[in-house]
């Protein structure tokens, strides 16, 4: 084990720092070969016909093929999802997000929409923390929808998931709750992305132009104004750098209590808006 280590450090040494390098070990053998993270340092043997699968994941990795498509799965809030290259690889400030909705919504028995599910792993989390409510969930893409299928079944929740654009949503339902990460880096703002999310994750999950950065905002502060119920409350992941605009949505958009919260990171990446 411990020269199967030292190779896989060796060789990926000039492609990710020693930390990432430590947390793709233990993705690759918990994942891989259910390994516990004991086992990684305290196992003495590896079965050298598995040693050409390590081969092929650090050519992969020297790619930069991102190690949750790689190994096909990741963790979200705690539950495992499966995740491919048509689905954007869930983030740890989704993750705060979600947990805020949790927190903030316990008891409730709600009625959720979230739009633009990719893995699914926001309505499978909400579903899964929030048991009372009930969660439909749409996206564009029907790859998108067969992946979140699949991880409402990996974590044993029913969610009514469906193929849809946003821009023809046309529904009379009632929701309490609305939520979204939907797409926000600008296409100006691709020069800061890592080459793994440039070539590897869907630029639909990802990018909009420049001259409509807010579009997916503005059409969810009017969806909103329809689909809401009394006292009813949206969640969003946003662009930090546009914040201020983003809150003018709603407000501009007849919303009260809007409320921007910051990431671990400090950035300004949440929004909370109510339509009393
Ligand atoms: C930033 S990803 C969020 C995925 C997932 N909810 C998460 O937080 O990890 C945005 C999602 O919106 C979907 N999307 C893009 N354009 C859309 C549209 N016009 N209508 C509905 N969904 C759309 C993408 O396919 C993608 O899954």
């Amino acid at each position: 084990m411990r020269e199967i280590l030292n190779f896989i450090r060796k060789e990926l040494r000039n492609f990710y720092s020693e930390g990432e390098i430590e947390s793709i070990i233990r993705l690759i053998f918990e994942i891989k070969f259910n390994f516990s993270s004991l086992d990684i340092h305290l196992k003495v043997d590896f079965p050298a016909d598995n040693f050409f699968i390590i081969e092929k994941i650090i050519s992969e990795l020297k790619n930069q093929k991102p190690i949750q498509y790689i190994l096909g799965e990741t963790e979200f809030l705690g539950l495992k999802f499966f995740v491919n290259e048509s689905v954007l690889i869930p983030r740890s400030e989704t993750e705060e997000l979600v947990d805020k909705i949790i927190k903030e919504n316990r008891n409730s028995k709600l009625k959720i929409l979230e739009i633009g599910t990719g893995s699914g792993c926001i309505a499978v989390s909400l579903k899964k923390f929030l048991r009372n409510c009930e969660v439909d969930a749409f996206d564009i893409s029907n790859l998108a929808i067969e992946m979140a299928k699949k991880n409402a079944i990996l974590n044993e929740v029913e969610i009514n998931f469906f193929e849809q654009n946003i821009f023809s949503f046309d529904s009379e339902k009632k929701y309490d709750l609305i939520v979204s990460n939907p797409p926000y880096v600008c296409d100006s703002e691709k020069f800061l992305m890592n080459a793994n999310v440039l070539n590897f994750e869907p630029p639909i999950a990802i990018f909009v132009p420049d001259d409509s950065s807010l579009i997916f905002y503005e059409k969810i502060a009017f969806l909103g104004k329809k689909n809401l119920a009394r006292n009813g409350r949206i969640y969003l992941e946003i662009n930090e750098n546009l914040f201020e605009e983003t809150k003018n949505v709603f407000a501009k958009n007849g919303y009260q209590k809007i409320e921007i919260f910051r990431d671990i990171h400090e950035k300004n990446r949440m929004l909370r808006a109510v339509l009393e």
